[in-house]
């Protein structure tokens, strides 16, 4: 259960608006990744909060008629990456966001969360302000745009007034067409790990791809806000495209930035980092823009073209849904929106239908474990670190332990009670973990069997190092991965062979 005092949700921009000026102590919560660990920690226990994550017209990402690139606030990491628009003009937001926390993490984690929190570490935060991004705000007073570079008032504090709400984010067509980028995280795991330092660099090339038309390059963690090393852009515009310019870009970054000693690293290492990393990204972005950058043609064809704004859930074709949706309809409801104690939620848990009275302040891990008796969504760490609890939402993993019971309502819910036949028989998966001795205790076990189950639906064949970091979001204290690894690899393959 989460210290909070009140929540109240929002399902519209104007009903959040609204919220924010009649509550005007509360906090805003998206994806709860980071506002939930600090109620957790204690720094916001007892707080109010209204949640913005049931704000359908912010999630997704689009073309405006004028081609600039339209990043709903809402949406989350896992779809940023997928998404066909990020794909074909920035590719490298997609890589940079893909190294946010783990899988779970990134099924959570928002993008206007990323930068509302105002963090110089944030993984989208370099990256954004390589491709010049302006921040939409909506208030009280109606639209406000912002340009990034500007959204840092300092450490964990962002231009975001009383009332207002960040909505999107927007990449104008000039800021992207004919660049390519690259970022490097320096961090000392691969995974669930902060950036020591994140290095962002963005290159347009000359018509013949020998000279630097023009350069961008942005740092986290090398000031107390993301900052962009505007010195060395300026004396590497018009330089020719190669290792030498690289060697002069290592040169003059250390002019542009002031990073800090930390228990992560000294300022020595980071200054060394900012100069390495901006080397190698600048070399990473001159191959990339070699490679093909997008022109005007593309966005004028994408225009005319139905582009789905977000990914669509993979689950339930069987019209339980819509069943779920008019029963809900019908519902007297005592909901959240006026900060109410409880609210009745509808949701699908193991393809049952369910209807439950959850208290507000409920993560979805005591939905399960409490109401429900799931016992395979193991209470572990509960700040989204160890996976014990994960649980598989419209087809995607879920740590339950920060995610709210109330955000369930609608959801379809897979718990690894779920897994099990008709008679109670064991999966493909649980079979496979026992034949490679992957289970010692078993306390991790479940979340990496959902996590596995969401790997064999997709269908694909993953490669060793893709399977590890699909799984590098659960850690495993006794077992070891191998043995891990290996029953999730026995399993995928004997699902691609049986088809
Ligand atoms: C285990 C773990 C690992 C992590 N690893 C990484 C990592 O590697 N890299 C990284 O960058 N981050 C990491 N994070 C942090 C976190 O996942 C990201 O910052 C994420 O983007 C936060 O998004 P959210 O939607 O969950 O934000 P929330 O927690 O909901 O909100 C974050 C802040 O932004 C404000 N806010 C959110 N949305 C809006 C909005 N639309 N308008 C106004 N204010 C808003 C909230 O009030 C709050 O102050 C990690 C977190 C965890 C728990
Ligand atoms: S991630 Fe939820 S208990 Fe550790
Ligand atoms: S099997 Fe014991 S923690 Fe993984």
């Amino acid at each position: 259960m989460y210290d909070v005092k009140a929540i109240y949700e929002a399902k519209t921009i104007q009903e959040a608006i609204r919220l924010r000026v009649e509550h005007p102590e509360a906090r805003i919560i998206a994806g709860g990744s980071d506002m939930l660990i600090k109620i957790r920690e204690g720094k916001a226990a007892g707080t109010e909060l209204i949640s913005i994550y049931g704000i359908e017209e912010m999630r997704g990402i689009s073309l405006d008629p004028d081609g600039t690139l339209r990043i709903g606030s809402l949406t989350s990491f896992k779809h940023i990456t997928k998404h066909p628009l990020i794909k074909k003009y920035i590719p490298v937001l997609g890589e940079a966001v893909d190294q946010v926390g783990g899988p779970q993490i990134r099924s959570i984690g928002t993008i206007g969360g990323n930068t509302c929190n105002g963090v110089t570490s944030a993984d989208s935060a370099s990256t954004l302000m390589a491709w010049d991004a302006v921040i939409e705000l909506q208030g009280p007073e109606g639209k406000r745009l912002v340009p990034d570079r500007e959204f840092y008032l300092g450490p964990g504090r962002a231009d975001i007034r009383p009332g207002e709400i960040q909505t999107a984010i927007l990449i104008s067509k000039e800021s992207y067409l004919g660049y390519r980028g690259n970022y490097i995280k320096y961090g000392m795991r691969n995974a669930m790990e902060i950036a020591t330092t994140g290095c962002s660099v963005n290159v347009c090339l000359s018509p013949d791809q020998s000279t630097v038309e023009d350069i961008r390059i942005a740092y986290g963690v090398a000031a107390p806000v993301p900052v962009r090393a505007e010195n060395t852009e300026k004396a590497v515009r018009g330089l020719p495209a190669n290792e030498e310019t690289a060697e002069t870009i290592f040169q003059l970054v250390l002019q542009d930035v002031t990073p800090r000693d930390s228990w992560r690293a000294s300022r020595a290492m980071r200054l060394h980092l900012c100069q390495v990393m901006a080397k190698r990204a600048f070399l990473a972005a001159v191959n990339a823009a070699k490679a093909g950058v997008t022109n005007e043609a593309d966005v004028k064809e994408d225009l005319k073209k139905e582009i789905p704004r977000d990914l669509p859930a993979n689950v339930c074709t069987c019209g339980e849904r819509e069943r779920m949706a008019s029963f809900s309809a019908d519902m007297p409801i005592t909901t959240a929106a006026d900060g109410k104690q409880f609210k009745v939620i509808n949701c699908r848990i193991n393809g049952v239908q369910k209807t439950t009275m959850v208290d507000v302040r409920a993560s979805l891990t005591d939905l399960l474990r409490k109401d429900y008796r799931l016992t395979s969504v193991k209470e572990g760490c509960e700040v989204g670190e160890c996976g014990a609890c994960a649980v598989i939402i419209d087809g995607e993993c879920y740590n339950a332990c920060i995610y709210l019971a109330i955000w369930a309502d609608g959801k379809d819910i897979v718990t690894l009670e779920g897994l099990a036949g008709p008679h109670g028989e064991i999966s493909e998966l649980q079979k496979a973990f026992i034949d490679e001795t992957a289970v010692q205790c078993g306390f991790c076990i479940p979340g990496f069997i959902l996590e596995a189950k969401t790997i064999l639906d997709s269908g694909k064949h993953y490669t060793d190092e893709e399977l590890r970091k699909l799984l590098s979001g659960h850690l495993c204290r006794c077992t070891g991965y191998e043995n891990i690894l290996n029953a999730v690899r026995k399993a995928m393959v004997e699902r691609l062979e049986a088809k």
